[in-house]
């Protein structure tokens, strides 16, 4: 009996071992953890379980037959983060360069299955070359199966990839159908093919970083939602974002407990609108004032930082927050920002997260690059998500709702349930200067005639109280109280219930 027990035991060391302790000195000198290592500090002190410990390729060419190692380059399993479940995949970069064969896919497609039954959050870890050379078409059709996988999971369970390495082929396409991927800065790099295939086809001389580290996918391309400087500040504010998360959509959003009084009044929110229109403010310090003890999970903040995206709480209760940022571009909508917020109402709405939208915009952002860009189609996808949202939507109008991005921005007239607005607000087709220059054309060499003109369209239309007459703004608040107004909106619309008519599903323009 003891030696049986003593080989399970050598048998596990010997998996433990991924690819040798000399692969594994070589992934620490390149500033990586393993796989095993990141798993440790991602859930709970001692809550994993490891499944497929002793699963190994079945491939007998190019020499693989006499080459096995356990685990086949993916540690897989389940465990919890802060007490709820989470199921995992961890790629092992020194098996085989972590690349995937059928038996590998097959591990993964288990607890893909499992995450989905069990209705909890599913975590890749990425650090893996694409499909197994060696296996060919098995490694295809094991792509396969788990894209998907993360297509069916898509809106049912939170699926989130962390590239932790080198990653192609199909290491970043399962990621890029899951709902949020993050980076590793400096160590971590996303391609379809890397720079020595870019070499051979288009001539191109490009570093992996050029082509794909963070500072292209967190920042120009937005493929990525964040980026971390080392594997250990990765894997730790995941476990703070999964704190936020529902773990499935039917469940409805995690509550912590808050030491934050809802009714907490800010009376630095009266200044922080500055009299001069055009003049930029913060609009971070009015979220991070507002929500539950000044905490706030941004998501693409290096990506269009003309919008705010990311989740926070009232009361305990996680919300998604969608805010234009006057210091950037002065807040403007344009194609970038759109997309980066579609995609974050989205995600809110089909897990019942809340969304809190403050808005200061001063209208699209007009020209040519935009228009050929396809600002139409972009702007209507942000349209559009609020539009099909079911989920609670409050709104809070601090400055600017000028134009097509008023309408957009959450309004009432596209399914805002409490719309509040601050005196400062100004709610408008746009502002006096352009308004002006096309109502009153012919007094235009008159100076003194578009100056009277302009003060005259000031004061009728740039306020709140024409909106607040036609009751498409529920209230007039005071900004210090907007902490306690938001709050008592969302513990208002706790049991919001809105049916859309049945569809197969809906055409959003792509
Ligand atoms: C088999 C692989 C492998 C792969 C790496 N290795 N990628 N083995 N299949 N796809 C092995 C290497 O042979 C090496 O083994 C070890 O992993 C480490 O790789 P290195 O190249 O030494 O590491 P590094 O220099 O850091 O480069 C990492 C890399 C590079 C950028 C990922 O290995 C690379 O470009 N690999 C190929 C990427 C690729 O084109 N994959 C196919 C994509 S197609 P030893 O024994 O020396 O340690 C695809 C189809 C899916 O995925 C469909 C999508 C729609």
């Amino acid at each position: 009996m003891k030696d049986v027990l003593e080989k399970l035991e050598d048998r596990r060391a010997e998996a433990r071992l991924g690819g040798g302790q000399k692969r594994i000195d070589a992934q620490h000198a390149r500033g990586k953890l393993t796989a095993r290592e990141r798993i440790e500090l991602l859930v709970d002190k001692g809550s994993f379980e490891e499944f497929d410990m002793f699963v190994q390729h079945r491939c007998a060419d190019f020499g693989m037959e006499k080459s096995h190692i356990p685990g086949d380059g993916v540690v897989t399993g389940w465990g919890t983060v802060n007490g709820r479940t989470v199921f995992i995949f961890s790629k092992d970069f020194t098996v085989f360069g972590g690349s995937l064969s059928g038996a590998h896919a097959a591990k993964i497609t288990k607890i893909q299955d499992m995450a989905l039954k069990a209705r909890a959050p599913i975590i890749g870890l990425f650090d893996a070359g694409g499909a197994r050379i060696q296996e060919g078409v098995d490694a295809l059709g094991g792509y396969g199966e788990v894209f998907t996988r993360n297509v069916i999971s898509s809106g049912v369970i939170p699926q989130i990839s962390l590239i932790m390495g080198p990653c192609a082929g199909g290491d970043v396409y399962s990621p890029a159908m899951t709902d949020f991927i993050f980076m590793v800065k400096d160590t971590s790099y996303m391609f379809v093919t890397g720079p020595d295939v870019v070499k051979t086809v288009t001539n191109e001389v490009v570093t992996a970083e050029e082509l794909g580290g963070a500072s292209v996918h967190a920042v120009k391309s937005s493929v990525a939602d964040g980026a971390y400087e080392n594997d250990l500040e990765l894997l730790l504010q995941m476990r703070r974002l999964i704190d936020f998360l529902p773990s499935n959509n039917m469940e409805g959003v995690p509550e912590i407990p808050s030491f934050d009084q809802p009714d907490r009044i800010d009376m630095s929110l009266d200044t922080l609108v500055p009299d001069n229109p055009n003049k930029p403010y913060d609009m971070k310090e009015l979220i991070l004032k507002t929500v539950d003890e000044g905490d706030f999970f941004e998501i693409q903040g290096k990506f269009a930082p003309n919008i705010i995206t990311g989740f926070a709480r009232f009361e305990g209760r996680s919300v998604g927050i969608v805010a234009n940022q006057p210091m950037v571009l002065a807040g403007v909508l344009d194609s970038d920002a759109s997309r980066k917020a579609a995609r974050f109402v989205r995600f809110c709405d089909a897990f019942s997260i809340p969304i809190v939208t403050f808005v200061d915009v001063p209208g699209f952002l007009p020209g040519t690059s935009q228009e050929y860009g396809g600002l139409i189609k972009h702007g209507a996808k942000l349209l559009f998500a609020y539009s099909q949202c079911t989920i609670p939507l409050v709104t809070v109008i601090t400055r600017k709702a000028f134009g097509g991005a008023y309408d957009v921005m959450a309004s009432k007239h596209i399914g805002g349930d409490i719309n509040y607005a601050w005196p400062t607000a100004q709610i408008a087709v746009m502002g006096a200067k352009g308004a002006v220059e096309i109502i009153f054309r012919a007094d235009m060499k008159d100076a003194e005639k578009i100056a009277a003109r302009t003060k005259e369209y000031e004061e009728r239309f740039l306020s709140p109280f024409i909106a607040a007459e036609r009751g498409y703004i529920d209230e007039v608040i005071m900004p210090h109280s907007t902490r306690r107004r938001v709050a008592r909106a969302l513990t208002l619309l706790r049991n919001k219930s809105a049916d859309m008519p049945w569809k197969k599903h809906d055409n959003i323009p792509l």
